[in-house]
């Protein structure tokens, strides 16, 4: 799996390119998001191997939903968690079967949940009690059956960032445990739903397995209970979070957390049911890259400063969670004083931290593992136009996004 490395010269290749050959192709320009799609594929085979017969990936498509991406999962035999109606209509013209498909959220509108119901979706995943009854009154409405699942709060709480925290007690997501009961006698109530999977999610980065099995072995219980009252659902959805590398730490490999599932599975006696993972960020992370150039260096007494073309409004990560991400100049390996790298985004918050990049301003940087909740995160604040995209595969430009318009955002506030 490649994404980044040097060679022994030490030169930066990403996605089978080396960095600095591709920095002169005369249609790629800066910011830029570059995707290994080689190395996505490769991810989700180990996964979906890990996982076994029976298991579904259900891809969450808010970490990056470019459609080459989207395509390149899809035939490699995952699904997709998403969490919009416009997310589902994108995967559903990419072409990932509907019974592939769940849609998550804790705020569905009417529309996205009459889409879903029409579009024949695995399950509507179902955030709280009040939720079972609009969903209810929208398939009955629509003259048809819908089908359903519970995502259960399991009140576990996580060692991440608050913001990616979601299976604790004061978490908007899912429905406590105290108010399960009520959510499943209203499901069993209605004439117009079919319960077929109990869901989680405890949260994202997660490095070990545990705080994930503690989530599903609430899971478990719930379909044990199920079973014996003689409604067994048909599958068990753990969640997404598996963390990668970001420098600060090996998190364990997405397949020991596939293994940890299928174990508590087997365990628990449910392996009647079908398993259902949703990560994000795994199966992308490592696998995209923000290419930018540098403007110039500024240095002062405060810091020296690497100013970048590149900032918070196309990488929001640091900014919004304080992450981290690993920032190497392409043609030198990490060496000298360390630079204080920043974007050109009025907010103090622009700023990607200090890293040791080369001795010299170099004329580029690449910021690593920007391929989950990068493209999707970026905005045009500041009047900046969102970042070009560049899709590589076998060792070479597969296609990219036309350079980035910044007429178009002119236009868009010239209209406002
Ligand atoms: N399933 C559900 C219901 C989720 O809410 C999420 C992520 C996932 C699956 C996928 O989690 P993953 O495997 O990617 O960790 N923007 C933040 C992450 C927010 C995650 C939101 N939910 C970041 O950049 O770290």
């Amino acid at each position: 799996m490649a994404g980044f490395s040097r060679d022994s010269q030490g030169r930066a290749w990403f996605g089978g390119c080396l960095i600095t050959e591709l920095l002169s192709h005369p249609e790629l320009t800066t910011p830029a998001y570059w995707y290994d799609l080689d190395g996505i594929g490769a991810e989700a085979d180990e996964l979906v191997a890990a996982l076994g017969p029976g298991g579904l990936v259900a891809y969450a498509v808010k970490a990056n939903s470019a459609a080459s991406i989207l395509r390149v999962l899809k035939d490699r035999g995952v699904g997709a968690d998403v969490v919009s109606g416009g997310e589902l209509r994108l995967v559903l013209q990419v072409g990932v079967a509907p019974d592939r498909i769940v849609i998550s959220g804790v705020a569905k509108a009417t529309s996205e949940i009459d889409l879903a119901i029409s579009a024949g979706i695995r399950a509507i995943q179902i955030e709280s009690p009040e939720e079972v009854l609009r969903v209810a009154a929208r398939a009955q409405a629509l003259g048809t059956r819908a089908r359903v699942a519970l995502r259960i709060n399991p009140s576990v709480a996580i060692d991440a960032h608050a913001h990616v925290a979601t299976g604790h007690d004061k978490a908007k997501f899912g429905i406590p445990l105290a108010n399960a009961a009520e959510a499943f006698a209203l499901v069993d109530q209605s004439d117009s739903l079919d319960l077929v999977g109990i869901s989680t999610h405890v949260g994202s980065t997660l490095m070990t397995p545990e705080p994930y099995v503690s989530a599903a072995r609430v899971v478990c219980e719930l379909a044990i209970a199920r079973r014996a009252q003689g409604k067994a659902v048909e599958y068990l959805d753990f969640g997404g979070g598996f963390g990668i590398d970001y420098g600060r730490g090996k998190p364990e490999r997405p397949a020991a957390f596939a293994q940890a599932a299928r174990t508590l599975q087997r365990e628990q006696n449910l392996l009647d049911h079908r398993l259902v993972v949703e990560p994000g960020r795994c199966l992308v992370g490592a696998y995209g890259a923000l290419v930018c150039r540098v403007v110039q260096p500024k240095i002062t007494a405060a810091a020296r400063w690497l100013l970048i073309d590149g900032a918070m409004n196309d990488l929001l990560r640091p900014a919004l969670y304080q992450a981290h991400h690993r920032i190497e100049a392409p043609d030198t390996p990490p060496a000298g004083e360390p630079f204080r790298i920043v974007g050109p985004v009025c907010e103090s918050a622009d700023d990607f931290g200090s890293h040791v990049v080369s001795k010299q301003a170099p004329s580029h940087v690449v910021i690593r593992d920007a391929g989950a909740y990068g493209y999707t995160m970026a905005s045009n604040y500041n009047g900046r136009p969102l970042p070009q995209e560049v899709f590589l595969a076998g060792g070479a430009v597969l296609h990219h996004s036309p350079r980035p318009d910044a007429d178009g955002w002119l236009r868009s506030r010239l209209d406002a």
